[in-house]
């Protein structure tokens, strides 16, 4: 892979995509700046060349037109409390106002463009608009490994007009997650949780090639329960997966590897707040009750798998994550995670939320600012915007 070290930045205008795509509340202020803070030292580094950095980013799904909602004028203000340097902003991400602003841009400071998804030929990728974006600048740097499985005008097509570099942040979550999937040391245990199974087939069966046990919580552990024939009441389900679900089971067994199922859960008669849950034997859930979260015997089993790993792998919460009264089989294992001597890779929402809650985020090895890219990435899957950085 290609990366800055590679490249000679200074004086130069390098055009950085970023994945700033943050939570926010109805007030426009960023809930979670994980993805701003992960992109700070390519940032630093740029700077510190004597680059004149620009940078860009999506907000959201504007779905081509400008919305003053999804502005990036809220994260620039952001950067620079977090940078204690100004950061420009201009009003679009092409054009004569650019240009206009990159005039004045001196090395050493930053522009950052508005939102790239105001126009639709970003997720067009359209050649035109990736090489008006290439205009601005002689180096391309891409950082946004969150949205590196996007072949859009701004992750991947403006690499045919500019030489093209990875990001640190790029380069370490490659480098994270080929470690595991590569190289891992044994036993290697994949936990996986989250509300669905369907996105996640793919990423199952890719485990259940590379890792030795597989540790399934969460709502897309229901349709592997109910595939093994155990009654799971209201429990939501994916009924036209029960196939497939079987047959991994089955997979499983043929190639001795362990998928490891709640044996105990909590369960509910709906997810509100204030709504409190019971704990059940597996086998036991009334006919009008949900599986909310896994139980505490299914901790024990899952932390006793978990102590003995060299390898782990996480996605997914183990329980309706949300709702305090039911997180607790998600902080209880992210608790053994840290305590574990392994390398540990976390990814996607809840259970890098989870990490961060309880502080834990210096007990484990990596937390992915991935969503749909790490998930792809562990899938097997070649990342555009990470073709893009190889020679
Ligand atoms: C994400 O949050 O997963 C990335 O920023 C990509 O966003 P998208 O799913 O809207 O392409």
């Amino acid at each position: 892979m290609r990366t800055i070290r590679d490249a000679d930045l200074t004086g130069k205008r390098v055009l950085m995509r970023v994945d700033f795509n943050v939570p926010m509340d109805d007030e426009g202020h960023i809930t979670d700046d994980a993805r701003i803070v992960a992109a700070l030292p390519t940032i630093k580094y740029i700077l510190d060349q004597g680059g004149q950095l620009i940078l860009m980013s999506h907000l959201g799904r504007p779905k081509g037109k400008r919305n003053e909602k999804l502005s990036l004028r809220p994260v620039a203000k952001h950067l620079e409390k977090l940078l204690n340097e100004p950061v420009q902003m201009a009003d679009d991400c092409i054009g004569p106002a650019v240009h206009e602003a990159l005039d004045h841009l001196n090395s050493g400071q930053i522009l950052m463009l508005e939102n790239v998804r105001f126009y639709p030929e970003e997720e067009k990728n359209d050649p035109s608009f990736a090489e008006s974006l290439a205009m601005l600048a002689d180096i391309y740097v891409n950082d946004a490994f969150g949205t590196a499985h996007r072949a859009h005008a701004s992750t991947a097509g403006v690499a045919d007009f500019l030489p093209t570099y990875a990001g640190f942040l790029l380069e370490k979550e490659v480098q994270m997650l080929r470690q595991v999937l590569e190289n891992p040391g044994s036993p290697k245990i994949a936990i996986m949780g989250g509300a669905k199974i369907k996105d996640k087939l793919g990423l199952v069966k890719n485990f259940l090639n590379k890792m030795d046990v597989l540790l399934l919580g969460g709502g897309m552990a229901n349709t592997f329960l109910k595939a093994s024939g155990i009654d799971i009441g209201k429990s939501l389900y994916e009924p036209e997966l029960i196939d497939q679900a079987r047959e991994i089971l089955q997979m499983a067994a043929e190639q001795q590897k362990e998928i490891i199922l709640p044996v105990d859960v909590v369960v509910t008669a709906e997810i509100a707040d204030g709504a409190e849950g019971q704990i059940v034997n597996v086998h036991e859930v009334p006919e009008d009750q949900m599986i909310v979260d896994i139980g505490p015997e299914t901790v024990a089993i899952f932390s006793q798998k978990i102590a003995t790993a060299q390898t782990i792998i996480w996605n997914g919460p183990l329980g309706v994550y949300e709702q305090a009264a039911f997180a607790r089989g998600t902080q209880e294992v992210a608790k053994a995670i840290a305590k574990a001597q392994a390398i540990s890779v976390i990814g996607g929402g809840d259970s890098a939320a989870a990490i961060h809650d309880l502080g834990l985020e210096k007990e484990v090895t990596h937390i992915s600012t991935g969503g749909g890219a790490t998930l792809e990435f562990l899938e097997g899957i070649e990342l555009p915007g990470v073709k893009v950085c190889e020679s």
